[in-house]
């Protein structure tokens, strides 16, 4: 679930809760008569029967989430669970004063705003925690201000756990990429997978598969993004031909183009070449000299 999703779950959760217990408050607390009381009774029980299944389905997603989580709980979240936990009886309870006990009914009220003050303080620390660290959810990226932090082997440690879960690691060390396309990869990956990589967890990778990459082209001497196309070459253009029949032919830019759009139509498979891979590959095949 997005978090404005959920912030706004939770500010409907409050609202439901805080009706509620006005409308019981007006029934039970006045001394004078008030007219349709059955009138504001049935909606009392509207709004209860709402707030539940609303609870009903957030803790489910709780759970989802808690499940799904690498991190050790946080505070905030462990807070937040039992809080959420302890609503569970007291709702029950509410519920069966009301349908087998009527003599306890007086103890209502205090039921009820007791559920109105914990639905209250979950609310603050999921949507207003979500409000006050919106920022942080946006775009990141390294700035020199980081430096201080970076750390190459906490990078790696960090990488090897989280990156690992939902494909190889083969799948990223084998990715080349510019500092500007990695940025945009792991925010894209983050966001699939909050709130497991936490801003802090981004620039580390950032940092360490950046590094990484650099090392290993300075250690093979060659221009990052030649190594980028012919790898690509290498690995795509082989698989029905020779590589001679590729580096044989000499085109401009259009020509090596419709070329390669051709082979990914000859090759019938979408996920042959990202568009990132063709427009590296073109961009290497139109600049390479001719061997004499
Ligand atoms: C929630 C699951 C999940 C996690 C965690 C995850 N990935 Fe991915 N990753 C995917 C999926 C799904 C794809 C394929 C979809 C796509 O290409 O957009 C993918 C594709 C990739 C690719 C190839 C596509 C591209 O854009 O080059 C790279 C590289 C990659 N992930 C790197 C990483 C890194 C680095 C991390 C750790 C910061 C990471 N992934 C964590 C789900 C995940
Ligand atoms: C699915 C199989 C397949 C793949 C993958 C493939 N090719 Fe081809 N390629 C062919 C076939 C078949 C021919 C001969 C028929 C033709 O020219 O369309 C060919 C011919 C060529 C030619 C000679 C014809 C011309 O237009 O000059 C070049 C150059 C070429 N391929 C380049 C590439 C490059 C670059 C890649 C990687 C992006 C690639 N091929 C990937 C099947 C493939």
């Amino acid at each position: 679930m997005k978090p404005y999703m959920a912030s706004f779950l939770a500010l409907l959760f409050v609202l439901i809760a805080g009706s509620a217990v006005f409308i019981m408050l007006e029934i039970t607390g006045r001394t004078e008569d008030h007219g349709n009381k059955s009138g504001w009774i049935t909606l009392h029980r509207i709004l209860g029967y709402l707030y539940i299944s609303l609870f009903a389905v957030m803790l489910v997603f709780m759970i989802s989430k808690v499940a799904g989580l690498q991190e050790e709980l946080s505070a905030r979240t462990i807070f937040h669970i039992v809080m959420s936990l302890v609503l569970v009886p007291l709702i029950l309870s509410k519920i069966l004063i009301v349908r087998r006990h009527p003599a306890l009914t007086s103890r209502l009220p205090i039921i009820g705003l007791t559920i109105l003050a914990l639905s209250f303080a979950l609310t603050g620390i999921t949507a207003g925690y979500y409000l006050l660290h919106k920022k942080d959810l946006t775009y990141t990226t390294l700035s020199a201000h980081d430096n201080d932090v970076l750390d190459l082997e906490l990078g790696k440690a960090i990488m090897n756990r989280k990156c690992s879960k939902c494909h190889s690691l083969e799948r990223v060390y084998r990715a080349f990429k510019s500092e500007k396309g990695w940025t945009g990869t792991i925010n894209k990956m983050a966001t699939m997978d909050t709130p497991n990589i936490s801003t802090f967890d981004i620039k580390q990778v950032l940092h360490y598969l950046t590094t990484q990459q650099k090392n290993r082209q300075a250690h093979t001497g060659t221009n990052p993004f030649k190594l980028i196309g012919k790898s690509l070459v290498t690995r795509k253009c082989t698989v029905c031909h020779t590589l001679d029949r590729v580096f044989g032919a000499r085109k401009t830019l259009s020509e090596w183009t419709a070329t390669v759009n051709r082979m990914i139509a000859t090759m019938d498979d979408e996920s042959f070449l990202s568009k990132g891979e063709k427009t590296e590959i073109i961009t290497y095949l139109s600049n390479k000299k001719k061997k004499k």
